[in-house]
């Protein structure tokens, strides 16, 4: 493909595919001559009490969808084949992989930066898929390519949404009927939130407290956090005068849930063009 003067774009996943990942593929078909996706749930990821064991998966149906996207290649490999040996080199993520995600999964993003690090290894020159689902490791992920000078172009993806809002996620199969009405309340709290800020709110403590208030008004969630942050540095801004992010995370029942939005400023009277 590459002699050819094709390009490749590869697509990393922990497969149990839903819309959001199909969108991913079918992003990457549409810009590549070849995609590859790869299926593989990364032990290194997974803390000891976290749900490594249960995660779902369903193998049959996933290489219909990436067959449905019109995939070329899958790569499923088994956890002995990516880490044949004990595992003595990984990728360490400072600063940027430290809070948020990290402050309640200290050893995840070391897990993920040496997953996708092996992928990239893998796979070559490239553009990879990522989604502004998993915010935090969006970021991790551009700046391990940059800095460790990796041949791939990473691309941001949008998050693909259930009708309700919530936001799609394999780990939505562990909720039961009224926690999944329930998990609408992340996005509603986002919402509120970027309301806030549309309305010209400029102190990030401000519209935080917003998302708090509307988590903490349903009982079946309990709030790991909610922040506002600068969407390069991710660290809260000292005041919100251009683009920032909102994120928020919290369990409910068994599945820890995450979700985020842009939120953006209005502009001030005089600047528009
Ligand atoms: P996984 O959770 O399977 O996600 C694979 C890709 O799908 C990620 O880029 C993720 O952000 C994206 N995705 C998840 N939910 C989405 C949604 N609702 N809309 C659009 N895209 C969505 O993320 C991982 O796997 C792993 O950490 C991995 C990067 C593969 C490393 O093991």
């Amino acid at each position: 493909c590459r002699i050819a003067g094709g390009t490749v774009g590869l697509v990393p996943t922990m497969g149990y595919f839903h819309a959001g990942h199909h969108s991913l593929m079918t992003r990457s078909v549409r810009d590549n001559e070849l995609t590859m996706v790869t299926i593989f749930v990364n032990p290194l990821q997974f803390a000891p009490d976290e749900d490594l064991e249960t995660y779902p998966r369903d193998l049959e149906r996933d290489l219909e969808m990436c067959v449905d996207a019109g995939v070329s290649l899958v790569l499923n490999p088994t956890v002995e084949e990516m880490y044949p040996s004990p595992v003595l080199t990984t990728v360490s993520v400072s600063e940027i992989g430290a809070h948020l995600e990290g402050r309640s999964r200290p050893t995840h993003f070391d897990g993920v930066a040496t997953v996708v690090a092996k992928l990239f290894a893998l796979t070559g020159p490239c553009r990879a898929y990522f989604s502004e689902k998993d915010f935090q490791q969006l970021a991790i992920v551009k700046t391990m390519a940059s800095d460790l000078s990796f041949p791939v172009e990473v691309v941001d993806c949008p998050i693909v949404r259930e009708p309700d809002g919530v936001a799609m996620s394999s780990r939505n199969s562990y909720l039961s009927p009224q926690q999944r009405d329930a998990a609408t309340v992340l996005y509603r709290a986002l919402l509120a939130a970027a309301a806030l800020v549309d309305d010209g709110e400029t102190d990030p403590a401000a519209v935080r407290s917003a998302m708090v208030e509307a988590l903490d008004a349903e009982p079946l969630a309990t709030l790991d956090y909610a922040e506002v942050i600068d969407p390069s540095t991710l660290r809260v801004p000292e005041i919100i005068d251009e683009q920032v992010r909102l994120v928020i995370s919290a369990d409910l029942g068994p599945a820890r849930l995450l979700d985020n939005i842009a939120a953006v400023p209005p502009q001030p009277v005089g600047t528009a063009r």
